[in-house]
């Protein structure tokens, strides 16, 4: 039977905050959630800086890592890291060049440009396996980090042991409540149910109906998390009602005070629609729920190629954002964000959204108990 989540990971409101950012993470768990940092974004050495800050600022409260292990890889990306434009097809090179020249967004000044490129480098690195096992390597070495999540498949068998043994947790994601079966037996502790409303890599199938088939495919003994969607205390409750044992949200924190997001991006965050956030393979090359731009509109438009199997179309990615984030193009901008983006309208605190989260849980708890007493009254 899964022992309550918060009193295993010392927080008290079971909402976690997955974010790139350590500042959002920080501000998660010391307001009573609980922050979970992706990792996916740093090489090894970066890592250790980021886990140090956290450590450092988030007091007596603990925190979770998020770490990409890719379950298949192509052999010939694998040995070529580091020079992976290499091997992307000049058409594709070209159709990218042509795309921002012809919209009038600059090239990089040649040493911005290096260092960019250092960065790509160093970022096709951590995105093996072998790169990826490196990152699991620093976040174990960070006793506050208590709670150890595989974004693709289920975490490798010395991984579950390491984290047991230094008493963590072990979280996964799943798209499908098969998936969340192979978790179990994987020795998991946390699988979160990530429904296709959510910001990132997702399945077909909704929040809606993703829980509770999840629930029954490992629950008790395993704590789901619901994902996918969330901005709302009455969605929290409906989580709790589905059987989760709390929720996990992502796009909520992008535009917070805390993120580390240009104003130019958070601006487009307030503007955007549900209905902009489409499922594309413009960033990653697998289906990525993202903020519909011009970026994901071209790879769609008539005579575009097709876009490049992982990992090559984000070598592509990392080609063009710095020009568009240089540019401020709005029009361009391209992250991955859910269909609850249209809840995001101003730049509230981490602290703020926390509260707000947990008053409409409590106001959603009411409405049932009226409906409760109600029912009682007239049995
Ligand atoms: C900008 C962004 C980046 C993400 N990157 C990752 C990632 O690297 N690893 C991961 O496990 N999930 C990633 N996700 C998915 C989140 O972990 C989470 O499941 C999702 O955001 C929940 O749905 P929501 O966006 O509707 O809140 C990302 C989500 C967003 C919005």
């Amino acid at each position: 039977m899964a022992k309550d989540i918060c009193l295993q990971l010392g927080c008290t409101a079971p909402i976690f905050a997955f974010s790139h950012c350590r500042d959002v993470v920080v501000e998660a768990s010391r307001s009573g959630g609980f922050g979970v940092l992706g990792a996916v974004l740093f090489s090894p050495e970066q890592l250790e800086q980021e886990l140090r800050w956290i450590d450092e600022h988030v007091g007596d409260h603990f925190y979770g890592v998020d770490v990409l292990i890719p379950v298949t890889y192509s052999k010939e990306a694998e040995t070529s890291t580091g020079r992976l434009r290499e091997i992307v097809p000049p058409s594709h090179l070209e159709f990218v060049e042509k795309l921002l020249g012809d919209a009038g967004i600059p090239p990089l000044p040649p040493d911005v440009q290096r260092q960019v490129d250092e960065d790509r480098r160093g970022a096709e690195r951590n995105n093996t396996p072998a790169g990826a096992r490196a990152l699991v390597e620093v976040a174990l070495r960070h006793p506050k980090m208590k709670l150890l999540v595989s974004a693709l498949g289920s975490p490798p068998p010395d991984v579950v042991e390491a984290m047991h043994a230094r008493g963590g947790l072990v979280g996964a994601l799943c798209g499908k409540a098969e998936h969340a079966r192979r978790h179990a037996q994987a020795g998991v502790d946390v699988v979160i149910a990530q429904g296709t409303e959510a910001g990132g890599h997702t399945g077909a199938i909704s929040t809606f109906v993703l829980v509770p088939q999840v629930v029954q495919a490992c629950a008790p003994d395993v704590a789901v998390l619901a994902a996918g969607g969330i901005t709302r205390g009455s969605q929290v409750a409906a989580a709790i009602a589905m059987g989760a044992q709390g929720v996990w949200c992502g796009t909520l924190w992008l535009a917070t005070r805390e993120s580390d997001l240009l104003s130019y991006q958070k601006q487009a965050l307030f503007k955007a629609r549900a209905e902009d956030a489409v499922q594309s393979l413009s960033r990653t090359g697998k289906p990525v729920r993202l903020l519909r731009s011009r970026w994901s509109e071209a790879w769609e438009a008539p005579g575009a190629p097709q876009p490049l199997p992982p990992p090559l179309q984000e070598v592509l990615v990392r080609m063009a954002v710095p020009r568009i984030d240089r540019a401020e193009r709005e029009d361009f901008y391209t992250t991955p964000c859910g269909q609850g983006v249209a809840d995001l309208h101003e730049e509230l605190s981490v602290r703020q959204v926390m509260v707000e989260l947990q008053e409409g849980y409590l106001e959603a708890l009411d409405r049932l108990a009226a409906v409760r007493a109600q029912l009682a009254a007239e049995t």
